[in-house]
């Protein structure tokens, strides 16, 4: 584990915050982290990574689309000047797993040797995409490499990854919103919540887990 790291706020009860004014709503059970508690969160995160980076050259990268919207808001939190980039994937598994064999359909734009790189995630499951996009990143010899996370689900972990940074621990449950999909959908609520199983048996299937 990495030295110093900040760990996820436990998150075991559902919000008593109801999903309210928007239209995907109706297929949401509950409200697992509501939008105040997310973007107070990242406010403290975003402090975390100011104080770590003062006076250095900093770049933010993130693999898109799901850490699309943890990214805005985080980017927007931190003081101190950087840069950010982004990354695509596509990995191989099967649907319900992902296999950490990662095709990238997008780099990064910039070469990464001798920056104070952080990726950030929307969430880490196996740990199997993180594993294999931090050992090519490091590879490129950045002068540092750090993982910032807004959601962990730990019971879910098959590799270990050295995560700095931790927004929340969660259940094992799929997860949507904040920049998280199901079947590319619910990515513009603004709470991670959990969907009505009908939703799931509508589209006659398991969630698919991808980016
Ligand atoms: P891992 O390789 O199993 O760690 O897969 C991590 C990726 O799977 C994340 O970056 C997400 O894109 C996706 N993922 C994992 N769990 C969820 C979830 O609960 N909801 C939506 N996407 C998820
Ligand atoms: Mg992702």
């Amino acid at each position: 584990m990495a030295e110093n790291r900040v760990v996820g706020i436990d998150v075991k009860q559902p919000s008593s915050v109801l999903p309210r004014n928007n239209v995907l709503d109706k297929d949401i059970a509950y409200v697992l982290i509501d939008a105040e508690t997310l973007q107070q969160r990242v406010a403290e995160l975003a402090h975390y990574i100011d104080e770590h980076y003062h006076n250095q050259d900093l770049l933010l990268t993130a693999v898109l689309k799901g850490s699309v919207v943890f990214m805005a808001d985080l980017m927007r939190a931190i003081t101190i000047p950087h840069e950010i980039d982004f990354m695509a994937t596509s990995s191989y598994g099967t649907e319900v797993q992902t296999s950490g064999v990662v095709r990238i359909l997008k780099d990064l734009n910039k070469p990464i040797e001798g920056r104070h790189v952080v990726l950030v995630e929307d969430i880490i499951d196996s740990g199997h995409t993180l594993a294999y996009l931090t050992r090519i990143l490091a590879a490129r010899n950045p002068a540092s490499l750090r993982i910032v996370t807004l959601l962990d689900k730990p019971d879910r972990r098959e590799v270990e990854i050295p995560v700095d940074w931790t927004g929340f621990s969660i259940p094992n449950e799929f997860v949507i919103g904040y920049g998280l999909d199901y079947n590319e959908k619910y990515r513009n609520l603004p709470y991670i919540g959990v969907l009505k199983p009908h939703v799931y048996t509508r589209c006659g299937d398991e969630p698919i887990e991808g980016a």
